[in-house]
């Protein structure tokens, strides 16, 4: 079988890491069509729109998708973010973000969480306004029965496949009674569909402490857009940082995976760029491919290049971009 694997290399050090990934992925005892299509400033700047229809078109048409980074400038009047934009028109709705302990000292040991944020609405509708003659502003935060359902469900889904025994449920129901309210009803009602895992409900300011005092306590973190969203950057932190985290944007018909970290400007052309959280987004691909085998094989080749300091300098390694691409690359070939 012959997967069609759309690759989205976008700004910065986007493009750099996803040749890492394709380069990986060639050394893999599978096949791979590549196709490549815009997205990010470039795009914008080059074709007037940072996501163009046919770049929706292309990750339709193929088995699953990897995106590199994207710039988004602030304060750039009628541009919209494509990330945001291109995971309500895909309906990718469970953005998926594993957190889990690596072989490393910058890391906090026995962690393995699953952050799973509802990607498509809440606070990041995109429905804003501004009234009083500029003076005030207005976000609405849309929260559906649909959309709570079903990331919820993923989240005790996931629990199940994974063996784990316990789902977190993180809202700000005490304040934010209706939309939170809803979201926490949902979940009551879904939880006890599971009767062989439990919930146990957290408010979003507690959990933000919680993680830093005790994170091995989370098995599974179920959440709204933007809490999310700040959860899952908080909890990357205690398992290596943004250089190796990754995440899967799931969708029913498709599915794009990217790695945590944005464009980083400064690191372009330098040879710093960590290309091990773009990786781990492809082995988190191959797994959703359910090419377990090869996924476990990337996954196992970068954890031991972290262990022997084969890295970035982020990681406290000397290895550029593409040293730690070839030494990922022998280890798949050995
Ligand atoms: P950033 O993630 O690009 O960088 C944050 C810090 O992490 C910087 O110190 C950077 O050097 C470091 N870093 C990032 N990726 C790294 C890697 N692979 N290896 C080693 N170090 C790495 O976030 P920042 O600086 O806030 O944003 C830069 C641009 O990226 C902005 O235009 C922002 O909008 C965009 N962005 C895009 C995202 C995406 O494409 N998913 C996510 C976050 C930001
Ligand atoms: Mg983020």
């Amino acid at each position: 079988m012959t997967y069609k694997i759309c690759l989205l290399p976008g700004d910065g050090i986007g493009p750099e890491v996803i040749d890492c990934a394709e380069q990986v992925l060639s050394a893999l005892p599978l096949d791979f069509e590549f196709t490549r299509a815009d997205i990010g400033f470039g795009a914008y700047e080059r074709l007037g729109t940072p996501l163009p229809d046919s770049t929706l078109e292309q990750i339709r048409l193929s088995s699953a998708t990897l995106l590199g980074a994207v710039t988004t400038p602030p304060n750039l009047a009628g541009y919209f973010s494509p990330i945001v934009r291109m995971r309500q028109s895909l309906d990718l709705y469970a953005n998926l973000r594993p957190c889990k302990s690596i072989p490393h000292e910058s890391s906090k040991e026995n962690i393995d969480i699953i952050i799973v944020r509802e990607n498509t609405e809440g606070l990041y509708s995109g429905i804003e306004r501004v009234e009083d003659d500029g003076n005030k502003a207005i976000t609405e935060r849309v929260i559906t029965r649909k959309g709570s359902e079903r990331i919820i469900r993923k989240a005790f889904d996931l629990a199940k496949q994974t063996n784990r025994k316990s789902v977190h449920v993180v809202h700000k129901a005490n304040v934010l009674r209706q939309t939170c309210g809803l979201f926490r009803t949902v979940a009551l009602e879904v939880a006890k569909e599971y009767p062989e895992i439990t919930m146990i409900e957290m408010l979003v300011d507690t959990c933000a402490m919680e993680l830093v005092r005790v994170p091995e306590q989370f098995e599974i973190i179920v959440t709204t857009n933007l809490f999310g969203d700040i959860l899952s950057d908080e909890a990357c932190m205690f398992v290596g940082g943004l250089g190796v985290a990754a995440s899967g944007n799931i969708g029913v018909h498709t599915s794009v995976f990217e790695p945590v970290h944005g464009s980083a400007p400064p690191l372009v052309g330098t040879g710093k760029a960590n290309p091990i959280a773009m990786f781990l987004a492809t082995a988190l691909m191959l797994d959703y491919l359910h090419e377990k085998e090869s996924a476990e094989q990337l996954h196992n080749a970068v954890q031991d290049c972290i262990s022997k300091k084969e890295s970035t300098p982020d990681l406290g390694g000397s290895l550029t971009t593409g040293q730690v691409t070839k030494r990922v690359i022998q280890r798949i070939n050995s």
